[in-house]
């Protein structure tokens, strides 16, 4: 099917992110979030964003000013939701939410659109379970900065069609990105392996087994990651890997997904990373 009027429900650095690169590429982009600011400073990441790639030269002012008259707000999901083609879900990580947002999609959407979901780690099977329309479920996961990493995580659920996944796979071509099939499985592949990579790194610190700057430089320059796992944690946001891990414990069942105990206490303390000015490292400056 075709592919030409894209939601996205969520403002946040995910669905701002998801926002950009289908206006950059063509596609009309419905922004809807319940928060009227939140959709605004979205926008603004958005601008801010295509000028970094206006000033590297990857685009031209005029297709900047173009992407960004394709992009429209909302804060009313139902009147939008039937103009949609495809709908991409980057709302909070929370099944009760995601699962309400999935009935009320299906109810307004039109008969043969996709309900598409960038979950880290909920079960695309589960919330397919919510709709009428299980074949047309599918997670499409990006990866932040979403404008610059090439991957996008496709992961079908038991009952997501061919058609539904041939559909995906071509439109995340058709954005620049390398679409990779996955089956649903706690974390998919990308959490699986990078959340229990993070929780080790944090146990060291938790243990002393180093400094958070000693931890992230064997990474970086041992293994060439381009940024440390505690960097990267509070890049991702701490609540969110500590929500992934226990994701991981729950549905896997091994206590060797278990949290470390120092990233529970961060999060309680609303030490999140980047997004609260302090996790690992502090950002207040
Ligand atoms: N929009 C557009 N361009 C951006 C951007 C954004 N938001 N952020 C960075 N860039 C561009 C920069 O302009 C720069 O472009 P050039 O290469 O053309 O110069 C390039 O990206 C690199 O940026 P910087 O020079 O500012 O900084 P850097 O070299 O330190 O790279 C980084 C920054 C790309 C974030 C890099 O550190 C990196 O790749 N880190 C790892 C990120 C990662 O692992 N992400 C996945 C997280 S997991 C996830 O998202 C999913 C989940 O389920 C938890």
């Amino acid at each position: 099917m075709s592919i030409n009027h894209v939601m996205i429900i969520g403002a946040g650095t995910m669905g701002n992110g998801i926002a950009h690169i289908f206006a950059q590429n063509g596609y009309r982009v419905t922004i809807v979030d319940v928060d009227e600011g939140r959709i605004e400073a979205g926008i603004q990441t958005i601008s801010a964003n295509m000028d970094r790639q206006v000033n590297k030269g990857i685009l031209k002012a005029k297709q900047k000013t173009e992407a960004m008259g394709r992009i429209h707000k909302s804060t009313d999901l139902k009147s939008s939701v039937p103009e949609c083609d495809l709908i991409i879900e980057a709302a909070t990580e929370n099944f009760g939410v995601k699962a309400d947002l999935f009935r009320t999609l299906d109810a307004s959407a039109k008969k043969n659109a996709i309900l598409a979901t960038n979950t880290s780690s909920i079960s695309i099977t589960r919330l397919a379970g919510v709709t009428e329309r299980p074949d047309k479920v599918i997670g499409m996961h990006f990866f932040n900065p979403v404008p610059v990493m090439k991957l996008v995580e496709i992961v079908r659920g038991i009952d997501t069609s061919n058609k539904t996944y041939k559909t995906i796979k071509e439109l995340s071509e058709a954005l620049g990105k390398t679409p990779v099939e996955v089956n649903d499985s706690a974390g998919f592949v990308s959490n699986r392996v990078l959340m229990p990579m993070i929780n080790e790194a944090i146990f060291c610190l938790h243990e002393g087994v180093a400094t958070p700057e000693n931890i992230d430089s064997v990474m970086k320059l041992g293994m060439a990651h381009p940024m440390g796992p505690l960097a990267l944690a509070d890049f991702i946001g701490l609540d969110v890997c500590l929500f992934i891990m226990e994701v991981l414990q729950n549905d896997l069942g091994d206590d060797k997904y278990r949290p470390c105990p120092l990233l529970r206490r961060m999060v309680d303390a609303g030490h999140l990373g980047r997004k609260t000015g302090r996790g690992f490292y502090d950002y207040s400056k």
